[in-house]
């Protein structure tokens, strides 16, 4: 249960979770291995996207004068930093517990370090049009899946609070990069070419890794936890096809993502949240060490 309140004046607060995977089955999310080795694929790629995401916001955060961004770019970066340990010590379960993976944590963090390295040093601002699309990319990701309570419903207890955790963080974050690209003079075509690159960029990772867990699971040809997999991303209501309006409306030249009202989702989701697990509000303390 939640000690604390959980909202504070800015919007951004900095949480910490207590997480314990001793009793999570290994196809934890509705006992079908497509749907776990999706979101096991994109815990994966978190701790280090989340480091690069941090590297490219700090690079301009001498051109920011605004307080109000000032303290934001902060709590952005400690809420990043406590994703990726997070996410870090998850990946370290699902290596150990549920399927051998080292090699493939480690092949991806180096693959997303030495691309991070490439773009910092060749092209700054570049960088950051990557992560200001890939910050929408998880924005939306983040709302598609809160939007569906039958997601949250299927997982297990151990694993589901993490993820709606990280959803709210993403979605109490989502202008911060933005803000920062801006202020650094980052300009539309950059912005929107970059975000066709990470679209594609993303589902190609987080589908190569998905087969290659499926594959070492012995589980790819399951055909009917396929089918429901495909239903949950791809039907009416599905996990991507929802978020495509939102992916979309970020190719207008006037786009914000505040324009994205998720006001409401916020505020019934970090109430169910303290429901769900105890949170731990660590905001101001935990923001300025990281930032430092
Ligand atoms: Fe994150
Ligand atoms: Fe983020």
């Amino acid at each position: 249960m939640g000690q604390q309140p959980n909202k504070l004046p800015n919007g951004i607060v900095v949480r910490k979770i207590e997480t314990d995977f001793s009793s999570t089955p290994r196809h934890w999310f509705g006992n079908n291995p497509y749907l776990s080795h999706f979101v096991n694929s994109l815990s994966l790629v978190f701790p280090e996207g989340e480091r690069m995401f941090v590297r490219s916001v700090k690079h301009f955060q001498k051109l920011v004068k605004d307080p109000a961004l000032k303290r934001d770019i902060a709590a952005f970066i400690g809420q990043e930093m406590m994703h990726g340990d997070t996410h870090e010590a998850f990946n370290n379960w699902v290596t150990e517990e549920a399927i051998e993976v080292r090699d493939l944590i480690t092949r991806t963090d180096e693959r997303i370090r030495k691309s991070a390295d490439v773009l910092l040093e060749k092209s700054p601002k570049s960088a950051l049009a990557f992560t200001v699309a890939l910050e929408h990319l998880t924005s939306i990701i983040a709302n598609s899946y809160l939007s569906q309570r039958n997601f949250v419903d299927k997982m297990h207890p151990s694993v589901a609070p993490i993820l709606v955790w990280h959803a709210i963080e993403e979605i109490e974050h989502k202008s911060v990069a933005f803000d920062v690209y801006v202020a650094a003079g980052g300009g539309y075509f950059r912005r929107v070419l970059w975000l066709a690159i990470a679209a594609v960029v993303l589902q190609f990772a987080v589908a190569q890794l998905m087969i290659s867990m499926l594959w070492r699971d012995k589980q790819l040809t399951r055909f009917k936890a396929g089918f429901e997999f495909i239903a949950m991303m791809y039907g009416r209501r599905g996990l991507v096809t929802s978020l495509l309006p939102s992916f979309f409306l970020a190719f207008l030249p006037s786009f914000h993502p505040s324009q994205i009202d998720e006001k409401a989702m916020l505020v019934s989701w970090t109430t169910a949240l303290d429901n769900m697990i105890k949170v731990n509000v660590v905001g101001a303390k935990v923001a300025k060490q990281a930032a430092s």
